[in-house]
């Protein structure tokens, strides 16, 4: 009998984590990542974002505490690390950490050649990488050259030719002009309906309330609320502990409730939510 995976593709177990200079950026951190999911990351400058994404595929390695990855912990072996990268994508915060080839085909070809995939292969998923993120017309420019939007879609190409299992992406859309931050979201729509977990940050607060399944709100290295998107940003409190601005939707249409000018009492994750609910009531 084939057995139910896991509800949890990839856990932190209470860990904690400092620089070499003594910073603590993580502090007793436990987070578990819903599989086939969208999960955003929210939370202020230093908070540890970074730090725990990094610790999400095995470049950082926790000072206490374990990650497991479909319920395995990661023991930090090659094979461990291997099998751990391999399933789980990271696009950098900042892209210039992580591009290094000539060519932005080169560059992007570097992971599938790695895996040792057949010729034919690389050439399908470089093409396709290239075509998803836009930057088909950039292939034969060196990455040095790129503005840094277009680096950063560079960097997204590069895992997505990966193809991994779990996609974890450091603000998507920071640097990113608003056509191109549209449709690297809708990509990851796209990609998120074929199965892969998809983790991001966000300062964009209006993205990650329309967008993410389940929130994860982070503050001086810790964990301090979790849930679902109208959970987090209807609790008035919470948002002011992390001094984040609730999104312009719930404020507007708060502001309609109370006047009775929209239909439903089912609070509009989107604009076309919005303008559905007010165009119900005037009908
Ligand atoms: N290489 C490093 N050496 C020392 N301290 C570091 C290093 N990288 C990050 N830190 C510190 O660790 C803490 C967490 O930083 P991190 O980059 O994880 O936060 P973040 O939530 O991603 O922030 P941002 O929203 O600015 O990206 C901060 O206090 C930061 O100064
Ligand atoms: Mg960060």
């Amino acid at each position: 009998m084939k057995s139910e995976p896991i509800p949890f593709i990839l856990e932190a177990k209470e860990i904690s984590f400092s620089y070499a200079d003594n910073t603590r950026a993580l502090d007793r951190i436990s987070v578990s990542i819903p599989r086939g999911k969208k999960t955003a990351f929210i939370g202020p400058n230093g908070a540890g974002k970074t730090t725990l994404f990094l610790h999400f595929n095995g470049i950082l390695k926790p000072n206490q505490g374990s990650i497991c990855y479909e319920g395995q912990e990661v023991h930090y072996s090659h094979a461990s690390l291997l099998n751990l990268r391999k399933n789980v994508g990271i696009v950098f915060q900042d892209p210039e950490t992580q591009l290094f080839s000539a060519s932005v085909q080169q560059e992007i070809s570097f992971g599938p050649v790695n895996l040792g995939l057949p010729k034919e292969k690389i050439r399908e998923r470089v093409n396709q990488a290239m075509a998803e993120t836009g930057i088909t017309g950039l292939k034969d420019k060196p990455t040095h050259f790129l503005s840094y939007g277009q680096k950063k879609r560079v960097a997204i190409a590069d895992i997505l030719a990966m193809q991994p299992k779990v996609l974890i992406c450091d603000e998507p859309t920071a640097w990113l002009d608003v056509k191109y931050a549209a449709q690297i979201m809708e990509l990851f729509d796209l990609i998120n309906r074929t199965g892969v977990t998809i983790i991001f940050s966000t300062h964009d607060i209006d993205l990650a309330y329309s967008w993410a399944d389940y929130i994860f709100l982070m503050k001086n290295g810790k964990i301090i609320g979790e849930g679902l998107p109208e959970r987090i940003f209807y609790n008035r409190p919470l948002l002011a502990e992390t001094e984040l601005e609730r999104p312009w939707l719930i404020d507007i249409y708060e502001e309609l409730n109370r006047k009775g000018w929209v239909a439903s009492n089912v609070p509009p994750r989107t604009r076309q939510e919005l303008i559905g609910h007010i165009r119900e009531k005037m009908s």
